[in-house]
Formats: structure tokens, sequence, C-alpha cells
């Protein structure tokens, strides 16, 4: 029986070969939101892994939204040419498809570096006034500044403008971030957001802004081009964005032509309780996809080939994303097509490597991409 993990997979017009997805995973290695040689050192080693899709980290579509100094961001033309650059690289020496999450870190803004210890800058520090829903920091950070209306436009035509440069470089899809309190579940959490206006207060209004944001960026991504969005699908406190929310805000983005939702969860307050296992956030994108009639993508603790084969085949997700895996072992698609009895896409340098080219069996490893 053939496998369900390296089975094709279409959205609009993009062909994946397999369901497999490099997670986006933020470097802290940009200069001035420009792309850097270790993008093309990263994202090219993962590019040749055999996934069919390949994130780039959280893309911040404004200054304001960078979560560091050091973060990718796509608000400028240099931003654009430097990461353009790592696209052309990845598309010229890899077989994966590409993808770019774009992202406004809301009132997390203004940290350091992940091995920094992410710990907040202050404005006397060279740090800045976060942008959020309310003025609400999230505990131990900048006190943010509340977008009014205009802001909260602005925001969103960032978002669009940052995409139009996405499409324009070649990226495949686009993953809006809307995930880990980050803006836009900002505005959806209860928790930071605090408005009374009409992007606040009840669950429509709460979910007001991600949904502009997303047809915002729809209206001017091509229609032969998939969009998603990432959340969080649960908060893990209570009185807080639930699982229950989540399906109601991916049915509002399907009916407006969104393709996936990935389940992610967390990041909203510190007093989460996240109970973390093996595939710890497959459930949320199960119920997702089967009460909001969306394709899911599963990500959080996903790391062996036959769990994530059980998780397509069961129909519980369309794709998975591995992040913390894809570090620890590049080749785990390699590995995972050898497990399953599978081909996948090796580049022509490197088909030898192949276990059964080296035994003398002339079998080709390569998966049509
Ligand atoms: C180094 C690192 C950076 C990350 N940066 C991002 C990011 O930019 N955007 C995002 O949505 N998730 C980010 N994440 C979360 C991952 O994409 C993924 O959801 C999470 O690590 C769980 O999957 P895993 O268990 O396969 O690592 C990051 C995770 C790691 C380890």
């Amino acid at each position: 029986m053939s496998s369900a993990l390296f089975s094709k997979y279409k959205m609009r017009d993009l062909d994946l070969s397999n369901r497999i997805v490099v997670s986006p995973m933020g470097q802290y290695s940009a200069e001035n939101g420009c792309a850097t040689d270790w993008h093309m050192m990263h994202l090219g080693h993962l590019a040749v892994s055999g996934a069919a899709l390949l994130f780039t980290e959280a893309t911040a579509v404004n200054l304001p939204g960078r979560l560091s100094t050091s973060d990718l961001g796509l608000w400028s033309d240099e931003n654009e040419e430097a990461l353009g650059r790592v696209v052309a690289f990845c598309r010229k020496h890899g077989g994966a498809k590409l993808g770019s999450q774009l992202y406004h870190g809301g009132r997390k803004s203004s940290i350091t570096t992940a091995w920094e210890g992410q710990k907040p800058v202050p404005i006397e520090e060279g740090g800045w006034t976060p942008h959020s829903p309310s003025k609400e920091p999230y505990p131990g950070r900048n006190m943010p500044e509340m977008l009014d209306e205009a802001g909260i436009k602005d925001a969103i035509a960032d978002f669009a403008a940052a995409a139009r440069r996405a499409d324009r470089i070649g990226f495949d899809v686009i993953e809006i971030h809307g995930a880990h309190g980050y803006l836009i579940h900002n505005f959806l959490s209860p928790f930071a957001n605090k408005r009374t206006d009409a992007y606040g207060g009840s669950l429509q209004g709460r979910m007001r802004f991600a949904i502009e944001v997303f047809e915002a960026i729809r209206k001017i991504w091509p229609e032969r081009k998939p969009l998603g969005m990432r959340i969080s699908a649960t908060d893990w406190v209570e009185g807080g964005w639930t699982l229950d929310d989540s399906v109601v805000l991916a049915a509002a983005l399907k009916k407006r032509g969104c393709d996936y939702i990935t389940a992610s969860s967390g990041g909203s307050v510190p007093e989460q309780e996240l109970k973390v296992g093996p595939g710890y956030q497959v459930p949320f994108a199960e119920r997702i996809r089967r009460e909001a009639g969306i394709a899911t993508m599963a990500v959080g603790l996903i790391t062996e080939p036959r769990q994530a084969e059980q998780i397509i085949a069961s129909g519980q997700a369309d794709l998975v994303a591995l992040g913390r895996g894809m570090l620890f072992n590049p080749r785990w698609p390699w590995h995972a097509a050898m497990e399953l009895g599978e081909p996948v896409y090796y580049p022509p340098q490197y088909e030898r490597s192949h276990p059964k080219m080296r035994a003398g069996d002339f079998l080709k490893p390569r998966a049509e991409t």
C-alpha cells in the first residue's frame, strides 16, 4: 500500500510532491530586516531536504512589528531584494516549494534574540513601543500603544504591501501568522484585546482584524496561489481564546477563500498550562478540519515517520509541519521515505548517498517534484 505522507497534494495551482512541510522558524539573523548569508545556508539546505514545502521564518511587515532588531522583514525594497536572492538560490538548487510567513509581533515586540533570552528591550536601550489592540502589556514587556482605527488600517495595509513583495519575489504560498501572542492573536484573545469598539468585545469583534488582514492579502495575492493562516487554537487558560473559537474563525476564513489552517497553540499569556507531548496539537488540527471543513496543517512534536503517516492517513490533517525535528535532522524526509518505502526528492549531486545506490542497486531515489 502506498504511503499517505508521500502522496501528492494540490492547493489551488500549487502541486506538492508530499505532505511534509518545514515549519517557519525565526533565525534572529537578519540585518535591518534583510536576509543574510545565514539564510542562504539555513534555507538552502532545507530546500534540498525532500520536504515538499519550506517556510521562511516569521517575517515582519513593518518596523514596530519586529520582535527583535534581527527579525527578517519585508517592509522595504532592500528587504525584498535580499530575500529575493535567497528565494532564487533555493529555487535554483532545491526541490521544495517556498512559503512566506508574514507577521506583526504586536504586544510582544521589542525583545532580544532567542539566545539572548528574549529579554524586553526598554525604549532607553534602543527598544520601541509595541503596537497592540489595547494598552495591556504582555507581562514584563514594554507598554504597548493602542492602535486606533487609522493605525489598524495602516497595519492591514502593511500586511498587504509585504504580500505584494512576497509575490514579486516568487513565493508560492503565504501563511499569515495569527498565533503565538502576536498582533493578530492579540486581537483574537480577550487577554490582550480589551477594546469596546468594532474590533473588540464579542468573538465577531475580536475576529475582525484577522479577517480584514486575510481579505486584504487575498485581494492582492494571485488567485492561483494558496493563502493560509496559522492560529493558536487555544490560549490554554480559562477565559482565553478557545478551540471552539478557532473552529468559528476557521469557518469564517474558509468562506473568504482561506486554503488551510495551521493549528498551533499558546503564546498569549505566561500563565498558560500547555500539555505538551507527541503530536499534542494534532487533535486541534483534526477538529478544525472536521468542523470547519477546511484543510489543516498539523504541527508540534511530530517526530516519527509512522506518526506523521498516521496523521495524514487517518485524516487528522492534510499536511504535517516539522520544526525542531528538521533542524536536528534536515534529511528527515529522506529517512521517512526509506522507512515508508517511497521515492523522495534528492538533488542529483547527492543521489549516490542513497543506501540503495551504495549497494550498487541503481534504483532512482528521486521523486518528481
Ligand atoms: C527556533 C524556532 C523558531 C521558531 N520560529 C517560529 C516562527 O517564526 N513562526 C512560527 O509560526 N513558529 C515558529 N516556531 C514554532 C515552530 O514553527 C513549530 O510550530 C514548533 O516548534 C512546534 O513544532 P516542532 O515540535 O516540530 O518543533 C519556532 C520554533 C523554533 C524551535
